[in-house]
């Protein structure tokens, strides 16, 4: 009798230490032999048509046409038309004019070559919406591209308030 008590004993401890034996094992090797990456290790390539969280599909330059069809989103209300005057005051101004009449106003205005007249009502007809809004976002011919500075959203307030100043 006494014997099989020793004997159960021992196969017990011997079980217990085998799962602490394979804890131990797992819990410092496991790690690092998992697959893991590092920062910088590789490139990913990013996936066809990805969009970062909170942002919106930029489209190049090359592709206005494709740009140009894009539906403002934006209703042209008091407010909006206020919030794209300021902005157009920040970034646009110093180039345009505060009218947005080219190269008549504006510290760059005269010496830059001399921006289009916004208010023009021909230009005003002949672009549309979402052409003015990737001009803002890329850029043109030699205007720079305001997309870093802001958002799309806000680019769309500056394309009403331009709609807002064209000649009757
Ligand atoms: C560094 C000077 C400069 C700044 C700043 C600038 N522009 Fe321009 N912009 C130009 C010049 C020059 C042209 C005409 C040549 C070209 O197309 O690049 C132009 C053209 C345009 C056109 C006419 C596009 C067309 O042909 O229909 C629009 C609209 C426009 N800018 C809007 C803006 C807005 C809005 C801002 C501010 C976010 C801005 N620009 C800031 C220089 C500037």
């Amino acid at each position: 009798m006494k014997y099989v008590f020793i004997f159960t004993l021992l196969i017990l401890g011997a079980a217990g230490g085998l799962m602490g034996a394979a804890v131990v094992v797992r819990w410092s090797d496991n790690m690092t032999q998992t697959a893991r990456i590092l920062p910088g290790e590789r490139v990913f390539r990013m996936p066809a048509g990805g969009v970062p969280r909170g942002g919106e599909l930029v489209i190049p330059k090359e592709q206005r046409d494709v740009a140009a069809r894009q539906p403002n989103p934006l209703r042209a209300s008091a407010d909006s038309i206020a919030i794209g005057r300021q902005h157009f005051g920040t970034f646009c101004a110093p180039c345009h004019g505060a009218e947005g009449k080219g190269g008549v106003t504006g510290p760059v205005a005269t010496k830059f070559i001399p921006p289009p007249d916004l208010t023009h009502p021909e230009l005003q007809k002949q672009r549309t919406d979402g052409y003015w809004h990737s001009y803002i976002v890329v850029g043109g011919a030699v205007m720079p591209a305001y997309g870093e500075a802001l958002s799309s959203h806000e680019a769309w307030h500056i394309v009403n308030f331009l709609r807002s100043i064209a000649q009757k």
